[in-house]
């Protein structure tokens, strides 16, 4: 604990003196004869400015949790806090997400009489949310094609140099990939765990299928065939799990980003998350979705916000606007593969008997 040193005045420690003079609406600057000072802009700007605080913290916590994560091992005691950061995040993003609600009191012609003030300045400029972003997992190569022109080009030479250093560093999705493929439970001694977890797997395809001719008196053999055919593609995205070449395809076609290591072992840990050796990487895991889930709510409410305000007029960063924004939020997402591991869940019922011993195992904190 730190002792006190003296005398601390409120406004000092705050620095409220710097932070309260940090307002200048452009409109204010340019005041003349005709056009006076735009109310709404001291709003447009407080806005932006508690936005970038709370990345700040957001990337604080950020950084503690990839340090956490950055270790060849994890301790049980580090990974609740992490727990507990995470959750800091959610409610941060909560925040993020309710202020929209404050902006949109200012309407899109009191908007208008400033926007064109603020060309060619774009929150494609927030460096704070590119790092958020980049920390995540989002890599330039992940985006949108016209996202990654914008990305760099309207960036200063050192803001530039800022984020795509950053991008060499390991993010949160690859270190959590590393931490999945090194947790010790699957093929463990004589009882390979993924063989038995397929025959369930077969044998529930198998009841499909009978269910399905056994209710096919009414269709058509076209119906029928089509009822087929779809039960055949979910057995053969079983099959990609399993199939390490045929995994390793889906994540050159971008279609998962996990290795299949990792895959595995997080669906481990989301079929057994009531064995209490695995409850806490569960609850990392479902922070984790949570918190992309939470990302894309902001994109989409951000999007919209954009409508609103200019309908389908372009960015003052010169994207196409609402269009691209709403692209960005179908398209950036990091921790997608999670959402995608319900596909491969069964029900309680039909897993596989886990043998006493390792049962233990799992109950056990070591
Ligand atoms: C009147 C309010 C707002 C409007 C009309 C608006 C509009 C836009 C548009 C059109 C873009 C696309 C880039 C461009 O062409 O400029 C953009 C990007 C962005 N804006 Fe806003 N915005 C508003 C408020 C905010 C606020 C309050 C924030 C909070 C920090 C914000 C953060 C961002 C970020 C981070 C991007 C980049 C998003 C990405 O590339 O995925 N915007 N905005």
């Amino acid at each position: 604990m730190h002792k006190n040193k003296g005398s601390v005045y409120y406004g000092d420690y705050l620095q409220l003196e710097k932070l309260l003079d940090s307002q200048l609406p452009l409109s204010r600057k340019y005041t003349d004869t005709t056009n006076g000072e735009c109310h709404d802009e001291m709003l447009f700007i407080v806005v932006h400015q508690v936005y970038e605080l709370w990345f700040k913290q957001i990337l604080h916590d950020l950084n503690a949790i990839l340090d956490t994560f950055s270790q060849t091992f994890v301790p049980e005691s580090e990974l609740s806090s992490v727990v507990q950061k995470l959750g800091r995040i959610k409610k941060i993003q909560g925040l993020l997400i309710g202020q929209f609600d404050v902006l949109e009191t200012m309407t899109p012609m009191d908007f208008l009489e400033f926007r064109d003030l603020l060309i060619p300045a774009s929150g494609f400029q927030s460096v704070q949310f590119r790092e958020i972003e980049i920390k995540l997992g989002l890599t330039t190569d992940g985006r949108q094609n016209v996202d990654r022109e914008f990305f760099l080009g309207r960036l200063n030479e050192s803001d530039r140099k800022k984020l795509t250093d950053l991008e060499t560093s390991s993010s949160l999705l690859k270190l959590v990939e590393g931490w999945l493929e090194r947790v010790p439970f699957t093929n463990m001694k004589n009882f390979n765990f993924w063989d038995e977890y397929q025959k369930s797997i077969e044998s529930i395809l198998h009841d499909d299928q009978n269910i399905i001719l056994a209710n096919s008196a009414h269709l058509s053999e076209a119906a029928k065939n089509i009822q087929l055919d779809n039960l055949e593609g979910t057995r053969s995205t079983f099959k990609s799990l399993f199939n390490e070449k045929a995994h390793n395809e889906l994540v050159q076609n971008k279609q998962r980003i996990l290795s299949q290591k990792a895959i595995l072992n997080a669906l481990f840990i989301m079929l057994y998350r009531d064995e209490s050796m695995l409850a806490l990487p569960f609850q990392v895991l479902t922070s984790l979705m949570d918190i992309d889930e939470n990302f894309t709510t902001w994109r989409y409410r951000h999007a919209l916000l954009a409508q609103r305000m200019l309908g389908t007029k372009i960015g003052t960063g010169g994207s196409s606007g609402h269009q691209y924004l709403k692209r960005a939020a179908d398209n950036n997402r990091v921790f997608v593969d999670l959402f995608n591991l319900s596909t491969f869940l069964i029900p309680r019922s039909r897993l596989p008997i886990i043998p006493t011993e390792i049962k233990k195992q799992l109950n056990f904190h070591v």
